[in-house]
């Protein structure tokens, strides 16, 4: 089976980390050139210490953690501990990780990796605020022809927002780099609120996770259960949507989806609307369809590629 070569960036926060714990264990799917991190959920100094305690979790030490922006190209930061926690991953026990970060900035990693790599070779899965992947693009246009493909989690349109009214929180906390993205004219794929709200761990898939009985299930359990307490009683719904492993998800089985081309835009002027994604779904303007935006899950096979990953 040939790798896929790619570069996470994220913002552990819990769901970033059941995303990273599925991507470690998937060798044989990914080539992982490097895990970047980016201020969001918890501040930047939290998050790539999480993302190199969930290498150490998943024994994959040999994936390279790199710390980015600690703040969005404009805004200031915006952090969600009232969802995540203090430490960003509550429901886990907490140390000082022993492998290293690297000293290398992540904006810097990612235009070194691109500018290094062949066209149409690389594909960025951003689980995060965009504000490295904006950076990146923004200082140096030539890395656009190596990105094979951008699989994003962020934006909502039928769900609405889940941080203000209009915007879901990675785009609303950088809606400028955001915009840069949606502009970059490479393939993206965007994963709302839409569908990962179809996505909800539930009680019986907590057990099911349980059952697996090996530190990793018990580190996404202990994870899942603080992270559902928040957004189970702003819901109402059966646990928590777990966003981010959707985009591994949709790595490995693309059919588990549906989507459709659409024009996405990000307002990044107005303070009431600030990150709302403005899509086009019923192609009522002859602007460019510049993003796969899905918006249909199959949750039961979302749930056991999941827990069949975890197992490995
Ligand atoms: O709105 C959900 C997204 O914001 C997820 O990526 C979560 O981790 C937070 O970053
Ligand atoms: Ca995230």
């Amino acid at each position: 089976m040939n790798q896929r070569k790619i570069i996470i960036d994220c913002d552990p926060g819990q769901d970033d980390a059941v995303m990273l714990l599925m991507a470690l264990a998937c060798p044989d799917e990914f080539d992982i050139l490097g895990i970047t991190t980016v201020a969001g959920n918890v501040p930047l100094d939290l998050t790539q210490r999480n993302a190199r305690i969930m290498c150490e979790l998943a024994g994959r030490t040999d994936v390279q953690v790199f710390a980015g922006c600690d703040k969005p190209m404009r805004h200031e930061l915006i952090t969600a501990e009232n969802v995540h926690g203090k430490t960003g991953i509550d429901g886990v026990t907490v140390y000082p990780p022993t492998m290293p970060l690297q000293d290398q900035h992540a904006v810097d990693f990612i235009i070194e990796t691109l500018l290094g790599s062949e066209n149409d070779s690389i594909t960025l899965v951003p689980t995060g605020p965009l504000t490295n992947i904006g950076q990146a693009m923004a200082r140096q246009p030539d890395i656009l022809p190596r990105i094979k493909e951008i699989v994003l989690m962020g934006g909502a349109m039928r769900e609405g927002g889940n941080t203000t009214p209009s915007a879901e929180f990675n785009i609303l906390e950088d809606p400028d780099a955001a915009q840069i993205v949606m502009q970059c004219e490479r393939p993206l794929t965007i994963v709302p609120l839409d569908v990962t709200h179809q996505a909800l761990v539930s009680q019986k898939r907590i057990e099911q996770i349980r059952a697996l009985d090996t530190p990793v299930g018990a580190a996404v359990v202990g994870m899942m259960e603080f992270f559902n307490r928040f957004d189970s009683d702003k819901y109402g719904s059966d646990g928590a949507p777990l966003h981010d492993p959707c985009t591994i998800a949709y790595l490995l089985e693309p059919e588990l989806f549906e989507g459709k081309m659409c024009n996405v835009e990000i307002e990044t002027g107005s303070p009431l609307t600030r990150g709302h994604t403005a899509v086009d779904f019923w192609g009522v303007t002859d602007k460019v369809r510049n993003a796969n935006w899905l918006y249909k899950l199959d949750a039961d096979g979302f749930f056991a590629l999941l827990i069949d990953r975890l197992k490995s």
